[in-house]
C-alpha cells in the first residue's frame, strides 16, 4: 500500500520520549524539558510588529514562490556582511525553514543510490531526508577527534558514488565546530572530487570562547559546489515562523524553485516580512541570546562534570550539551535509552537519547540548555539526586 520511499523513514527517536513526557505532564507530574532544539527567548518585538504591519497592510496573498525580492536582497546583504559570501538574486531561494531548503536540495540533486556523506553524530533529519529522496547516507564517525570532522576523515570516506558532504558547524547535537583551516582542506578535497558541500549554518552566531564561525561558501573557487543553508529560526528565536534560505549555484537553485512552486509555493507572506525585519532591523537580540547561552554553557559544563558517571566535553557552540553517560550504565540501565527513561521517570527530567543522532553517539544524551537557568540548575540537581 505504501511507497517504498516513505517506508524508509523512521519515526523520530525523540518522539517516544516526548510523548511520554507529555503524558506525564498531563498526569500532573512536574517535568523539566531539555529536549527541544529552540531558544526559550521570545521573538523580538520589532519583528512581531513587522508581521502585524504586514497583516494590516493586506500583505496576505501569494508571493513569488521563491520568496519576495526584498527578502532575497536582505539575505544577499547579510551574507556579504557576516559571511563574506557573494551572491546574486538568482542564487537565493527563500524556504519554509532550513528544513525545506535541505529537502528541496536533496530532491533536486540525488538520484537513487547517490551517496551523502554525513559526519556523525548528526542532526536526526539529515539521514531521513536523504532516505526519502532515495539517496544513501554514509556516516563518518568523528569520535576519534572529539566529534570534530577532519579532511582526512572525508578523504577516507569518499567513494565514486559520493555526491554530497554535509557540514554543520557549530553542530547539533555535539556543539563542536570545524575550524577554518580544516574547512579549507575539505574544500580542496571537494574540488578534486567534484563533491557538493552543504554548509548548514543555523547556529552560526552561537560560538563561544573566542571561536568564530567560518563560511566555506566564502571561498570563491567553490562557487559551483557549495550550498549555504540558514534560517531565521534559531538566530532570532523564530522557530515557529518557518523562514529559511539556501544560497548556491544558479542552475540548481532555479530547479529547487520549480519544485517549491509545485509543493508549498511561497513561505508565508507575513513571516517573510517578519524575516525581512529580522535581517535588516536591530541585531542586538542575537548578542543578548548568545551571552545568555554562554553563561548557561559554562554552568552546564562545570555542573555536569561533577555528576558521577557523566563526562562532558566543552561544547564550542550551539545550545546543546552532549555528555557521555556510559559511566552510569549497569545491569538494568544498559544504554542511553534506558538512561533517558530512568531520568524521566525518577527525576522528571526529559532529554533526548542517542538514537536520534547515529551510532557514534550511543553513549550520550543530548541536553538542550535553551531553557531557563533556574530549570537547568534544578534539572541537574534532580539528576544528581537520583544517581
Ligand atoms: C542542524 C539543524 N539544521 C537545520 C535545522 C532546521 O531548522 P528550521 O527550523 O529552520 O527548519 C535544525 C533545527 O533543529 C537544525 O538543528
Amino acid at each position: 500500500m505504501l511507497s517504498s520511499r516513505i517506508q524508509k523513514i523512521k519515526p523520530s527517536a525523540t518522539l517516544a520520549i516526548n510523548a511520554k513526557a507529555i503524558e506525564l505532564i498531563k498526569q500532573g507530574k512536574d517535568i523539566l524539558k531539555f529536549g527541544t532544539g529552540e531558544p526559550d527567548f521570545d521573538t523580538p518585538q520589532n519583528i512581531k510588529d513587522a508581521a502585524k504591519r504586514a497583516i494590516d497592510q493586506g500583505f496576505t496573498k501569494y508571493t513569488a514562490a521563491t520568496g519576495i525580492p526584498e527578502l532575497k536582497e536582505a539575505v544577499i546583504q547579510k551574507l556579504k556582511r557576516d559571511n563574506h559570501i557573494e551572491a546574486k538574486t538568482e542564487n537565493v531561494l527563500i524556504t519554509n525553514g532550513g528544513k525545506q531548503a535541505l529537502f528541496n536540495l536533496f530532491m533536486t540533486l540525488l538520484n537513487p543510490g547517490d551517496e551523502v556523506l554525513i559526519p556523525s553524530p548528526y542532526w536526526v533529519s539529515y539521514s531521513d531526508i536523504v532516505a526519502v529522496c532515495e539517496g544513501s547516507s554514509k556516516f563518518i564517525d568523528t569520535r576519534s577527534n572529539h566529534f570534530k570532522l577532519t579532511a582526512k576523515m572525508v578523504e577516507e570516506a569518499i567513494t565514486p558514488t559520493s555526491k554530497i558532504l554535509i557540514l554543520n558547524s557549530p553542530s547539533n547535537p555535539t556543539g563542536m565546530m570545524i575550524e577554518k583551516e580544516e574547512l579549507e582542506k575539505i574544500a580542496e578535497i571537494a574540488l578534486k572530487n567534484n563533491l557538493y558541500l552543504i554548509s548548514d549554518e543555523v547556529y552560526e552566531y552561537f560560538c563561544y570562547d573566542g571561536k568564530t564561525h567560518f563560511s566555506i561558501g566564502s571561498l570563491p573557487e567553490l562557487s559551483e559546489l557549495v550550498f549555504t543553508v540558514n534560517a531565521v529560526s534559531k538566530t532570532y528565536a523564530m522557530t515557529g515562523w518557518r523562514v529559511g534560505y539556501i544560497v548556491g549555484p544558479e542552475i540548481i537553485i532555479k530547479k529547487m524553485g520549480y519544485l517549491q512552486s509545485h509543493s508549498t509555493s511561497n513561505p508565508c507572506s507575513i513571516a517573510q516580512k517578519a524575516a525581512l525585519e529580522a535581517l535588516t532591523g536591530p541585531q542586538d537580540s542575537i548578542q543578548i541570546m548568545a551571552r545568555e547561552f554562554l553563561k548557561r554553557r559554562n554552568f552546564v559544563f562545570e555542573a555536569m562534570n561533577q555528576i558521577p558517571g557523566f563526562q562532558l566535553q566543552k561544547p564550542e557552540g550551539a545550545f546543546y550539551a552532549f555528555p557521555d553517560i556510559s559511566g552510569c550504565f549497569n545491569g538494568q540501565m544498559r544504554n542511553s535509552f534506558d538512561f533517558t527513561e530512568f531520568l524521566l521517570e525518577k527525576a522528571g527530567v526529559a532529554v533526548v537519547p542517542w538514537g536520534a543522532f547515529g551510532e557514534p553517539g550511543k553513549n550520550h544524551i543530548r541536553f538542550s540548555y535553551a531553557t531557563s537557568m533556574q530549570d537547568i540548575e534544578e534539572g541537574i540537581e534532580r539528576i544528581k539526586s537520583i544517581l
